[in-house]
């Protein structure tokens, strides 16, 4: 069996580690394009996540028997839609189910028609409307790009005057291009911020987890944001009625809402909750697993991936045994010096000997020519452990940080310190 993973990050050197762990060599592995972390492990090839075409050529002539797609782009791009066409087995949604990241618009119109409950929000596409609206009502304000923004669409404006620049950059400058020419002013949510995962096939919904991560640069959740700092599961909050109170009002009625929309939605489902004080409430939907969450949530699956997804696949989840182990998980990212504004590549990094209950995911790492592992990302490593507490999974993991070699490098000393999130 061949089994092809579509990503370069973190997340799909998790994914071909969790398929690795739990089959046998007879299932060979591609990573396109992969990083230094699946070298060792899988095939690495050399085809871009965008290069759908060459995707799809590959699929076929190496007879691929299933793919598992990690990012959003190449599903917006239809990259599921076209290996359907062409009688390949592929584990994500369609490019119109994936609409529920690429679209926030769309995701609302489906979350109003379910009942889910959401942030109240209204869609503009003229500016001078926009400002219109705020003039008179009290900041925080949320604006939104409509579209996929490489996670800078969102900005919380605590003035008038922050809100309407975030307005002119999306609807007079167009700095997101189409993805910000319709903007959602968003009400303002307070509490405790959730991330939730879910594997479906359109229908069925596998048993929930949770996770916390960590987006601002700094310690304290200062600085800018990042694609995410690290994270922990699970969240404190996140017991068994909670679990449940979620499962039921939203991520169930959302399946069912996309499938009467004549979108089901096959894949994993990720949503980003708000604890508020009238219950839980989404603040957007993503169509893939997180990155850094599958890091730090695969360690913690007993099942098989591999199976889950092809399952997934062939719309039959409700027979796939899908456990999560009751062990706590943390993860910690290492960056490059400047991240997330223009960042250090080529650092040459060494990595000693760490703890059975650790493991190291490759984010953005390369092979030099003289054979030495080397940055190639803002983002570059992910440490993980997991452990019976989250406090000792903590511990492992800042320990095992301590034997990796980058010069330069930076990570939050918080992550997984509070309990209060
Ligand atoms: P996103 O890029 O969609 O993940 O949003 C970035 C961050 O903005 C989220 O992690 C939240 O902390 C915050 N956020 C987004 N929407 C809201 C909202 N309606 N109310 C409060 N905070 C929000
Ligand atoms: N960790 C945030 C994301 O994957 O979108």
């Amino acid at each position: 069996m061949k089994v092809l993973i579509v990503g370069s990050g973190g997340r799909e050197h998790a994914i071909a580690w969790s398929i690795r762990k739990t089959n046998s060599e007879n299932l060979q592995i591609y990573v396109a394009p992969g990083n230094a972390g699946t070298l060792p492990f899988a095939t690495n090839v050399n085809i871009q996540i965008t290069q759908i075409k060459e995707l799809t050529t590959f699929a076929k002539e190496n007879k691929i028997d299933l793919t598992i797609v990690g990012s959003e782009t190449p599903l917006d791009l239809g990259i599921v839609d076209i290996f359907r066409m062409n009688n390949l087995k592929i584990f994500g949604p369609s490019k119109k189910a994936s609409q529920i990241e690429s679209s926030k618009e769309f995701a609302k119109n489906i979350m109003n028609k379910a009942n889910v409950p959401t942030a109240d929000s209204i869609t503009f596409d003229s500016y001078e409307e926009s400002i219109k609206f705020l003039s008179g009502k009290t900041p925080p304000f949320v604006i939104k790009a409509n579209g996929l923004a490489a996670g800078k669409g969102v900005t919380i404006a605590t003035s008038h005057e922050e809100a309407a620049e975030a307005l002119d950059n999306c609807l007079n400058k167009q700095i997101f291009g189409e993805s910000g020419k319709t903007v959602l002013i968003e009400e303002f949510l307070e509490g405790k911020e959730l991330s939730i995962f879910s594997f479906t096939d359109g229908y069925y919904v596998s048993p929930l987890v949770a996770a916390c991560d960590y987006k601002r640069i700094y310690d304290n959740d200062l600085g800018p944001n990042t694609g995410g700092m690290g994270g922990y599961s699970p969240p404190h909050t996140f017991d068994s009625s909670l679990n449940q109170e979620i499962n039921s009002t939203i991520i169930t009625p959302t399946i069912h809402q996309m499938a009467e929309n004549n979108t089901p939605f096959s894949g994993i489902l990720y949503g980003g909750l708000i604890l508020t004080n009238q219950g839980p409430k989404v603040i957007e939907y993503n169509c893939r697993f997180g990155d850094p969450e599958a890091e730090i949530l695969l360690p913690l699956l007993d099942s098989n991936l591999f199976e889950i997804c092809q399952a997934g696949a062939e719309n039959s989840l409700n027979h796939s045994e899908i456990r999560w182990s009751t062990n706590s998980s943390v993860g910690i990212v290492l960056t490059s010096k400047g991240y997330p504004n223009e960042y250090e590549t080529e650092k040459i990094i060494s990595i000693g000997n760490i703890k059975d209950n650790c493991t190291i995911f490759h984010n953005g790492t390369n092979i030099d020519e003289e054979n030495n592992l080397i940055s190639s990302g803002g983002r570059v490593l992910t440490i993980v452990s997991t452990n019976n507490t989250i406090e000792n999974a903590r511990k492992d993991a800042y320990d095992a940080i301590k034997s990796v070699d980058f010069i330069d490098s930076h990570f939050r000393t918080d992550i997984a310190k509070s309990t209060d999130r």
